[in-house]
């Protein structure tokens, strides 16, 4: 099947998803006057509120697919990992459907650390020193020879939970022996079964830097900083992230040239050259060194070959662009899309977002709160807030938690203060029983 769609017709999109950031991606394409509808699959409290998007109850790839089919949908754009390493974008590809996403092989960066490390190490790509490990034994060895702090990483998709940054050596044995011979934390393992990246502690700040690839053109969309932590002042268990914002004033004018030059062009050159072209969202986490000789020099501690989640609730919030033109211009049929046609155009102020978890996140969330104090159906207060949904339903007429994160309000300021102020404001109205938040999001880029 080819899909024709007459230029500037109205069309059919699709969002695979259904966290903050497929609402925030949603929300951002219902405003483009190219778009009709916005559907999400499987969305979730807040998409269902909204009369510009509407929920499809679907996850299976090639159910998805099946839909997309007979439903008019002129574009897809996937939002988690777990479809992306599925297969998805193949599944679409093949019927000549229009999507936005890597292959399953191109997702190997995110889906495999053995793979990304092995991929930054063959093309000079600045990351940690590290060794791979199948054998408990010698990674123990391994660990005992390096010392502490040292790095612990299992090798398959693990939600954000499969890295143990070890200040001692007992920890570190201890995260071998959950991640290589019980598997505790339900990994999904890659060819070959469980294995473990062993790896230098890097010093720094971190920060998110993710553009957007057509298999040769680069957009980059606006930096970004998130708070992995569970409590103020960067503390507690690492979690899918409590906040963030945008921009990241640690990425100065050379820090941004640097990650261009060091890691982003090797990363889409490298790819094509193993025959594996980049197209999606390719999502780089840096390490910064923020003193001594090394200072602005960077370190890529991982790739996500999607948006990150929350920095896409502010990114968007600042992207002034019509979303759904780059992503049909990025989506062109050929060798490669036309992404090398379109500037991104952002609001210059700063969006920050603060995720309101349920009780229990991350270990084990609590669900089934009803909600009150919620924004309209649009999710908007005022023009320059917005409550993006993530772990929310809707139950018999209620909004309701139904996930760890439940909502990321975001906000649009002149400062980091300002938009931190405003979207703090807008969170005390809301209520739902257990919730927590951190009070300090964006600290980093305040100056005292
Ligand atoms: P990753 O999924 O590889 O990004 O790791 C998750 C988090 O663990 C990162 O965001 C860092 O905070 C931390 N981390 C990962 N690798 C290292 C490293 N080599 N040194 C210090 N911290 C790290
Ligand atoms: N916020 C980090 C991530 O999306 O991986």
């Amino acid at each position: 099947m080819n899909q024709v769609v007459k230029k500037n017709a109205l069309v059919n999109v699709l969002v695979i998803g259904g966290g903050g950031r497929e609402h925030a991606l949603a929300w951002k394409l219902a405003q483009s006057n190219r778009v009709h509808k916005v559907f999400v699959a499987p969305g979730n409290g807040g998409t269902a509120l909204d009369s510009r998007m509407e929920n499809i109850n679907i996850t299976e790839p090639g159910e998805l697919l099946a839909w997309a089919a007979t439903n008019d949908i002129a574009l897809t754009l996937v939002g988690p990992e777990q479809p992306l390493a599925a297969g998805v974008v193949d599944l679409f590809r093949s019927q000549g459907m229009r999507i936005f996403g890597p292959t399953a092989a191109a997702a190997q960066l995110e889906s495999s650390k053995a793979f990304s490390k092995a991929f930054m190490r063959r093309h000079g790509i600045p990351t940690a020193d590290y060794d791979t490990f199948t054998d408990p034994a010698a990674a123990h060895a391994f660990v005992d020879r390096l010392g502490a702090p040292i790095v612990v990483k299992a090798d398959g998709l693990a939600a954000g939970k499969g890295v143990v940054v070890a200040m001692n050596i007992a920890e570190a044995h201890a995260a071998v022996d959950f991640m290589l011979v019980d598997n505790t934390l339900g990994v999904t393992h890659n060819e070959g079964g469980a294995r473990v990246i062993i790896e230098q502690f890097l010093t720094g700040e971190e920060a998110s830097f993710i553009v957007m690839c057509d298999g040769k053109n680069v957009a980059v969309m606006a930096t970004s900083q998130d708070h992995k932590r569970l409590l103020d002042g960067d503390v507690g268990p690492n979690t899918g992230g409590m906040g963030a914002y945008s921009p990241a004033p640690i990425v100065t004018p050379d820090v941004y040239a640097r990650a261009m030059r060091e890691v982003i062009f090797p990363t889409i050159k490298g790819m094509a050259e193993d025959g594996i072209p980049f197209t999606g969202f390719l999502y780089a986490g840096l390490m910064i060194e923020t003193e001594g000789a090394n200072k602005g020099h960077i370190k890529t501690l991982e790739f996500n070959c999607r948006m990150g989640d929350p920095e896409t609730q502010p990114i968007m919030m600042r992207l002034k662009s019509d979303f759904f033109e780059v992503l049909w211009a990025a989506t062109e049929p050929g060798a490669h899309g036309r992404l090398d046609k379109i500037e991104l155009e952002w609001d210059r102020r700063t969006a920050l977002g603060v995720v309101i978890a349920a009780e229990g996140y991350p270990m084990s969330p609590r669900k089934g709160d009803v909600m009150t104090g919620l924004p309209g159906k649009d999710s908007s207060v005022g023009d320059d807030a917005v409550v993006f949904h993530a772990g929310t339903a809707e139950k018999d007429g209620q909004t309701v938690t139904s996930g760890g994160r439940v909502l990321c309000v975001t906000a649009l300021a002149e400062s980091v203060k300002s938009a931190q102020l405003r979207a703090y404001e807008v969170a005390q109205d809301i209520a739902f029983a257990g919730m927590q938040y951190r009070k300090d999001i964006g600290h980093k880029a305040i100056k005292s």
